[in-house]
């Protein structure tokens, strides 16, 4: 990393990362894990798909009935995980989650393709099931008559990512990787540089 890298907040150098992940054909590279802790103080991971960057916030979409989102509530802490093996880059992110406006859900569920909004509607994700066809049917049917767009249901939402802490790492050939840590302290940030 350039020392002209480190004049930029760290939410910039993320958007520019991801346009540079873009222009360099990394397969899915809004494909995060996002990391939440449960009640007993247990871990659980799961992909998501960064939808925006806002502000100092990431947003993501998610049903509001799910493991991820109890998660939040009962423990905002969360950790991200970016990595982009064609370009040799890792961002790991920790910070607090919450879930945003409802006005917000509504915008980004009509932005959604009408297959992944059918799929909220017929699918209570993460609930056990007997049989997966049923769903399938019930999708395919939806997606052949339905004659005008689905609404947001009223559980399914935007969670929002505020960092506390955000480290950029980049792939050296002799192996001394470079590491960036950006720290919130007094409302702006410092950085470190870590040893690889
Ligand atoms: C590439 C990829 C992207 C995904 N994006 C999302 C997403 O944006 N939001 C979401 O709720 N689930 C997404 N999922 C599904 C989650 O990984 C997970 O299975 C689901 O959200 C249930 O997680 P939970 O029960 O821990 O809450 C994605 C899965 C993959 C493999």
């Amino acid at each position: 990393m350039e020392p002209a890298d480190t004049r930029d907040t760290p939410l910039a150098l993320l958007d520019r990362w991801l346009d540079e992940a873009d222009r360099a054909a990394v397969p899915e590279p809004r494909s995060v894990a996002f990391v939440t802790v449960g009640e007993g103080g247990g871990p659980s991971a799961r992909t998501v798909s960064l939808k925006r960057l806002e502000g100092e916030t990431l947003v993501f979409t998610s049903a509001l009935w799910t493991r991820k989102a109890s998660e939040i509530e009962s423990n905002p802490r969360v950790a991200l995980l970016f990595y982009w093996p064609t370009v040799g880059r890792q961002v790991h992110i920790t910070g607090r989650a919450e879930v945003a406006d409802r006005e917000l859900a509504l915008e980004l569920f009509s932005e959604r393709e009408l297959s992944h909004r059918l799929q909220t509607l017929v699918s209570r994700q993460g609930e056990p099931i007997q049989d997966i066809e049923p769903l399938r049917a019930r999708h395919a049917h939806l997606m052949s008559v339905l004659e005008a767009p689905p609404e947001c249901p009223p559980d399914w939402g935007a969670i929002l990512v505020t960092p506390d802490a955000i480290e950029f790492w980049t792939r050296a050939p002799d192996r001394i990787h470079d590491r960036l840590l950006y720290q919130r302290v007094h409302g702006g940030w410092g950085v470190t540089r870590l040893a690889p």
